[in-house]
């Protein structure tokens, strides 16, 4: 069985995850089986890293989504159009979606789960919050008996890039942000970053997951690192803290009553305690898990009962990582494409909705 995919842009994300994909030394033995089938990019006279016939790459991304022979759509474009009605009309024509765009699922992740659901695929969203590391998953599913009561992380590489190298170095916040940018790690439009939307769209990802709900990001209280100079991380330093852009969704106790974000459940109804989800530059106690974490990397704090403390920790951004995500949500929807078939040509029936699918 061969699976094709069609992977929508080609840029930092795509061109790590082709060459991934491409490289079929004994990494997995699925990749053997996968077929980089269409690509779509916006311009056909850039120079890219990798190798790729004429056709199999395209500007015409709708023929992409529409094509019958695609399996798996990978959508490593960014952007919230024409982005979002792509994976819709993947998701309606039939076809699995593997997702970096935190963006797009933050804002309309509810009508992309509904509408696979209705169609009986896949969503996948690893690559979506932390670049490599595995938190997505594992909070939805092997977290999944715990009462969550906090997720604090640090979800933007590009930021704590530049925060790092603002403490250890002394460098000036423009000069580390166009190096940020050299290396692939931010945003196409870097604002995102600098002033907290991309950690806060993944904060709102990572509480619906673990708290069980909707996110409206008007309720994430959002404030980035703009403001912060070399003189506040100076100060920060001689008083035993460190200065990190906090991601931080926690339940609030009666001793915090500043108004939290409500969840709903599909009924409509109220079915979490009051949440507060917030992002913001924050001092960070040297001796706290979170205070070492430096350059590119991220990590994830999550606190629950019974379990305690998990933290999650790895490279947040960039081409490597970030494919590293992609190719195995590609990986695991393949198996899952492999095992449908086998199940099918026994008569039996294991063609089950994604039980991933409860964000948004
Ligand atoms: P890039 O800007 O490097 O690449 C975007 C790619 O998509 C380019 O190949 C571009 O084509 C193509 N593209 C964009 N818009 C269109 C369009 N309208 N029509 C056709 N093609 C289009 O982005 P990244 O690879 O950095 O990011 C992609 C996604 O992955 C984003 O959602 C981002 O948030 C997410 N992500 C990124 C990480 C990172 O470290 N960079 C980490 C985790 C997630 P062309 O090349 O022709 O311009
Ligand atoms: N721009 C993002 C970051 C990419 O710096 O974390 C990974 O999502």
């Amino acid at each position: 069985m061969g699976v094709k995919l069609g992977i929508l842009g080609l840029g930092t994300v795509g061109t790590g995850t082709v060459q991934l994909l491409q490289d079929k030394t004994g990494r997995h033995p699925l990749l053997q089986e996968i077929e980089i089938y269409r690509v779509g990019v916006r311009s056909l006279d850039k120079p890219r890293a990798v190798e790729l016939s004429t056709d199999v790459v395209t500007t015409d991304l709708e023929t992409i989504v529409n094509d019958p022979a695609v399996d798996i759509i990978v959508e490593v474009m960014g952007g919230l159009e024409p982005a979002r009605s792509l994976i819709l009309k993947a998701l309606s024509n039939g076809k699995h979606v593997v997702t970096a765009n935190k963006a797009v699922i933050a804002r309309f992740g509810a009508e992309i789960f509904t509408t696979a659901n209705q169609a009986g695929v896949y969503v996948m969203l690893e690559a979506a919050v932390g670049g490599g590391i595995p938190v997505i998953q594992p909070l939805k599913q092997s977290l999944s008996v715990n009462r969550i009561q906090a997720v604090t992380g640090i979800v933007n590489g590009t930021t704590n890039y530049i925060l790092t190298r603002m403490q250890t170095e002394g460098s000036n916040f423009s000069d580390v942000l166009a190096d940020a940018q050299h290396l692939g790690y931010a945003e196409a439009d870097p604002t995102a970053d600098v002033d907290g939307l991309d950690a806060a769209d993944k904060i709102a990802i990572l509480a619906s997951l673990g708290f069980g709900g909707r996110i409206n990001l008007k309720d994430v209280y959002t404030e980035g690192i703009r403001q912060v100079s070399k003189t506040d991380i100076a100060y920060a330093e001689k008083l035993g803290f460190v200065i990190k852009l906090l991601a931080i969704a926690k339940r609030i106790t009666s001793s915090e009553e500043d108004g939290g974000t409500q969840g709903y459940g599909d009924a409509g109804k109220f079915y979490l305690s009051p949440l507060s989800v917030r992002v913001h530059p924050t001092l960070v106690p040297k001796a706290h898990p979170l205070a070492s974490i430096n350059g590119v990397y991220n990590a994830i704090l999550v606190e629950g009962e019974p379990i305690g403390q998990v933290m999650f920790f790895g490279p947040g951004a960039g081409a490597g990582a970030t494919a590293s995500a992609v190719t195995s949500d590609i990986l695991n929807l393949a198996a899952s494409l492999k095992s449908q078939k086998v199940s099918t040509e026994n008569q039996s029936n294991i063609g089950s909705l994604n039980p991933l699918l409860a964000c948004g």
